[in-house]
């Protein structure tokens, strides 16, 4: 596995090769892991890219905090079979503050974006600048941030990149909690509360299995399952506009987000009006992220 820093680089590494780029911001675990084996299955190079995004961030203290380790990361991609690891400088990416902003309208506005002020503004540029820096063939990213793929197909379409977009499944510890870089700092005496989130969302998956069609019957049974949290939304959203939608009539997700002590943890899972549901794929093992 090479490491390179600059766009330059990576596109004389992977020139003419159909390359699959799977960005994540590092720090990683077993879901980064299950998007680079994926991209791997595709024939091509696999690119991922390491960049903690600061255009993304609503709260200095999250970009502060947020934990870095290159050579962690290094070890893990390599071992993940990524070829090539694009790992830039913020000068690099911003010679600049950009001008140039990418908004998703409508998509980018309620869950996360109303919560989140800015916060996909950040992620639609980065991934577009990742784009036209890169120009894989196909990109993977996980349901798990459901919103955010819904974004990321919408720039697609309307910037017409010529990049195909992968969605894949939510890895999951074997408890059911989502695995996610924000885990290791849950609190032991938290982790039942936490696990609140995916409990609530399996009980609505079984519902769904059973007929369930209506989003706010949908949306109370996982509110039920939820206890010493602060819930900020649960909702029943269509997959591709992430719009609030009443009754499952097409793809969909049932999303959650909560504060769990200081720790702010989202989830869904994905659901189709014949009954079937992508609850994810659980870890046998615990999670190699650990507590911090
Ligand atoms: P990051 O949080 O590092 O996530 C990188 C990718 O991993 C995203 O596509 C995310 O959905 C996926 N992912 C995270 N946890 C997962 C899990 N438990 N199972 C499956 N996939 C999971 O998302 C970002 O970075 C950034 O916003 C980025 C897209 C890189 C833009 O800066």
């Amino acid at each position: 596995m090479k490491i390179v820093k600059t766009f330059t680089a990576v596109r004389s590494e992977v020139a003419g090769a159909s390359a699959a780029l799977v960005p994540t911001m590092g720090f990683l675990h077993e879901g980064h892991v299950s998007l680079l084996e994926l991209a791997g299955g595709l024939g091509g190079p696999v690119v991922m890219s390491l960049f903690v995004n600061p255009l993304q961030f609503d709260r200095p203290v999250d970009l502060e905090r947020y934990p870095r380790d290159l050579d962690r990361d290094a070890g893990i991609a390599a071992a993940a079979g990524v070829d090539l690891l694009f790992a830039p400088t913020v000068e690099e990416m911003y010679p600049s503050p950009p001008r140039t902003r990418v908004r998703v309208d409508s998509v980018s506005e309620g869950m996360e974006g109303e919560h989140r002020p800015g916060h996909f503004e950040g992620v639609a540029t980065v991934v577009a600048k990742l784009f036209a820096g890169i120009q894989p063939e196909a990109a993977v990213f996980g349901r798990k941030d459901a919103q955010q793929l819904a974004v990321v197909r919408r720039l697609t379409a309307d910037l017409s990149f010529p990049v195909e977009i992968i969605g894949a499944p939510t890895v999951r510890a074997p408890d059911g909690l989502a695995v996610s870089s924000r885990n290791v700092f849950i609190a032991e005496d938290d982790r039942a509360a936490a696990l609140g989130l995916s409990s609530g969302l399996f009980a609505a998956a079984e519902a769904v299995a059973a007929g369930e069609r209506n989003g706010a019957r949908l949306e109370s049974l996982v509110r039920d399952r939820l206890g010493d949290v602060r819930v900020e939304y649960v909702s029943l959203a269509d997959a591709f506009e992430a719009e609030p939608v009443e009754t499952l009539e097409r793809e969909a997700f049932l999303a959650v987000a909560a504060r769990v002590g200081d720790v702010r943890l989202i989830d869904n899972i994905v659901v189709w009006p014949d009954g079937s549901s992508d609850t994810g794929v659980r870890l046998e093992r615990p999670s190699i992220l650990r507590r911090m």
